[in-house]
């Protein structure tokens, strides 16, 4: 495995590669849900990048960036066991010049739900997974399900600006009780965890009540709210469809159900794609 740590250094090693190029972008600390992507890009490309980059222009002024977990030691290690081609951990300095060109996200779809929540947030974003799939020179790049409004808006940009790279949507990874995999659930401690379960709780209370033929949005909703009570705090439940918009019947095929609370340090978030 090559380690670049600049630009140059990833456009040398990029050199030594012929064929498909699976990308899988991270932030760190990896996990069973990165590693989950890691292998499916493994599978089916003949080579593979990884990137860990943990981006500031997406942490919003009081979030945690610089609490962000990091393990650079324990992610060369795992990235090298799954036989990734390239780990790319360039700096700050390599990614970003002062008075930068900016992208911004969709004027509606880009500022509900997180990107009500955190302004500006979704434009960092999409300013480095740019940057980054321009980079790579990805043939795929993969993302999960879990951050299921980055997933779109992610898929609208390449739309929107022609990009040569197709985006591969991944399932949600949970652990053995059912909460969803996160860099951020390590800041769970005592009780938390426990609470932080009732996440995925409310969705599956959802599921079951899909399932007995209920799709009234604000019905499914009132149940999720009880569910979540066990939160600190409930950011929002949603039910939209798959452009983000906010829907009052369920319809089966084209919805999202979103969550997020704040359960001790962390805000967590989780969805259910019906
Ligand atoms: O999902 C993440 O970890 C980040 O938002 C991403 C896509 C790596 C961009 O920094």
């Amino acid at each position: 495995m090559i380690i670049a740590h600049t630009i140059e250094a990833l456009e040398e090693a990029k050199k030594t590669l012929s064929g498909s190029i699976g990308f899988v972008p991270t932030m760190g600390a990896l996990h069973q849900g990165h590693l989950s992507l890691i292998q499916q890009a493994r599978k089916e490309n003949d080579h593979l990048i990884v990137s860990i980059f943990v981006n500031p222009t997406q942490f919003l002024e009081g979030e945690d960036l610089d609490a962000y977990p990091r393990k650079d030691e324990a992610d060369i290690k795992i990235c090298e066991l799954a036989k990734v081609d390239i780990l790319f951990m360039p700096t700050v300095d390599v990614m970003y010049e002062e008075d930068e060109l900016c992208i911004g996200a969709p004027v509606r779809r880009g500022y509900v739900l997180e990107g009500e929540k955190r302004p500006g947030h979704f434009d960092g974003m999409l300013q480095i997974v740019m940057k980054l799939l321009n980079l790579s020179a990805a043939t795929r790049a993969y993302f999960g399900k879990k951050d299921a409004q980055q997933l779109a808006l992610i898929t609208q940009m390449v739309k929107n600006y022609f990009m040569d790279v197709t985006i591969v949507p991944c399932e949600i990874i949970r652990d053995e009780v059912g909460l969803a995999l996160s860099s951020r659930n390590v800041y769970l401690q005592g009780d938390e965890k426990e609470r932080a379960l009732c996440l995925s709780r409310s969705l599956k209370r959802a599921t079951k009540m899909v399932m007995t033929g209920e799709l009234d949005v604000e019905t499914i909703k009132t149940e999720m709210l009880e569910v979540l009570g066990e939160a600190d705090r409930v950011e929002y439940v949603a039910i939209v469809d798959r452009e983000f918009k906010a829907l009052e019947k369920i319809k089966i095929g084209n919805t999202i159900i979103l969550v997020a609370a704040w359960v001790g340090k962390p805000r967590l978030i989780d969805n259910l794609w019906i």
